[in-house]
């Protein structure tokens, strides 16, 4: 089988901050008020101030690949799975600030109780990868899989980047949500359910579980195309597959190739390759160790002095990482800078207007998921959160 690596069609651009509405994305792109300028040189103590007079009403939940000048004022950093945790066990807090991108957000208002309010500092914090699976799509996929005959007997399994409306219909079709830290667990689960996966949006953390820790072959996989009529794939070959990977992938890990690695191994003798799960799969398999941003911030902290690690992930956490192991070398696995646009855009001055305008009692920004998308959506999550734990890819 080929692996088709190759952009989607037709990702999304990013519009500019305010501008606009885009219809076709999960992302919002509006930020109403008047934000404080960047240069103000008071916003770190306008940060501290604000959350000390929330108090325990405010909890605040960042992502690793999160800013510093953000994730200091997290209450707790993690991986999709770890935020999505405690997003779960803050009762207490009324406010939720969710320092990451919009789907994480949404994540975070299914799991928490109606008395708690989710807030994104900046709504235009999408993941391109989530919007290349838009629900419409999905649901035009499932009738393509059930005219072929397998939908009775295919579990759906969404990647956590994804709508609430994906994982809303992953949940009515008995299937579960995973991150990149459970995804081996997600897909044994699936597979005891049922006879085929259908993984979205992700196809390369959908083929580099089903292959390197399922154990399935390359040629059990198909990759459904969303952009061509019957996802560009005949009965016969659903028919055949094992798992049936949607065609989405993440811009910012798409970008590391076998030729990244080889260089880098060159570059720098002994190195350890460490990479994300989303990277492609000839990524995957050239690395030492794949894993979660969770996993990856474990493996380097318990790595003795003088490793070097080249890392295949967003630029944030490995520049965070480098300064943190001086005792190690740690570079990023390609010499172009790859920051996740997205997640930069939770600046500090959006974060200290979220936190501000909660002081005066205002809630700007608040994600809040339609009740019947967000009852199903839990249906999956908690198959999610139920999944006995595993290790991360390795
Ligand atoms: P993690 O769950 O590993 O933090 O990954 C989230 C993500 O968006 C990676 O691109
Ligand atoms: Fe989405 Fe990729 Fe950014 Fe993760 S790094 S939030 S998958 S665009």
């Amino acid at each position: 089988m080929d692996v088709d690596t190759s952009p989607s069609p037709s990702p999304l651009a990013l519009l500019l901050l305010g501008r606009g509405a885009d219809p076709d994305s999960e992302r919002g792109v509006e930020c109403p008020g008047d934000l404080p300028p960047a240069s103000d040189p008071d916003l770190v103590a306008r940060a501290r101030a604000a959350k000390a007079a929330l108090g325990e009403r405010v909890f605040v939940l960042g992502h690793h690949y999160q800013r510093d000048e953000v994730i200091q004022f997290a209450d707790v950093t993690g991986d999709s799975f770890k935020l999505a945790q405690n997003a779960a066990a803050h009762p207490e807090a009324p406010y939720v600030v969710f320092c990451g991108v919009h789907f994480m957000a949404e994540s975070a208002d299914i799991l928490t109780g109606d008395h708690q309010q989710v807030v994104l500092p900046d709504l235009a914090a999408g993941c391109s990868m989530a919007d290349m699976a838009a629900i419409s799509q999905v649901e035009d996929a499932w009738d393509v899989l059930a005219d072929a005959g397998v939908a009775a007997t295919t579990v759906p399994v969404t990647y956590m980047n994804s709508t609430a409306a994906i994982k809303a219909f992953t949940g009515r079709h008995g299937g579960t949500v995973c991150t990149s830290s459970n995804a081996q667990r997600a897909l044994t689960w699936a597979f005891e359910q049922g006879e085929k996966v259908l993984f979205l949006p992700d196809q390369h953390l959908g083929r580099n579980t089903a292959v390197l820790q399922l154990g399935l072959s390359l040629d059990d996989c198909v990759v459904y195309d969303p952009h061509r009529p019957g996802g560009g794939l005949t009965p016969q070959q659903l028919q055949d597959a094992r798992v049936i990977l949607w065609r989405g992938h993440c811009s910012v890990h798409g970008r590391f190739s076998a030729e990244t690695v080889r260089e880098a191994r060159e570059r720098i003798p002994g190195v350890r390759i460490l990479v994300h799960p989303e990277c492609r799969h000839e990524v995957v398999t050239q690395a030492d160790e794949v894993g979660s941003t969770e996993y990856i911030i474990r493996a380097v902290e318990a790595a003795p002095p003088g490793t070097a690690w080249a890392i295949g992930t967003e630029l944030n956490l490995v520049q965070r990482l480098a300064k943190q192991h001086p005792e190690q070398t740690i570079v990023f696995l390609d010499k172009t800078v790859c920051f996740c646009s997205t997640m930069n855009r939770i600046d500090l001055p959006h974060l200290v207007w979220a936190l501000e305008n909660l002081v005066e009692g205002r809630v700007v920004n608040r994600i809040q998921v339609d009740p019947d998308v967000a009852h199903w959506a839990r249906v999956a999550l908690d198959r999610m959160l139920a999944l006995p734990e595993l290790g991360d890819v390795d």
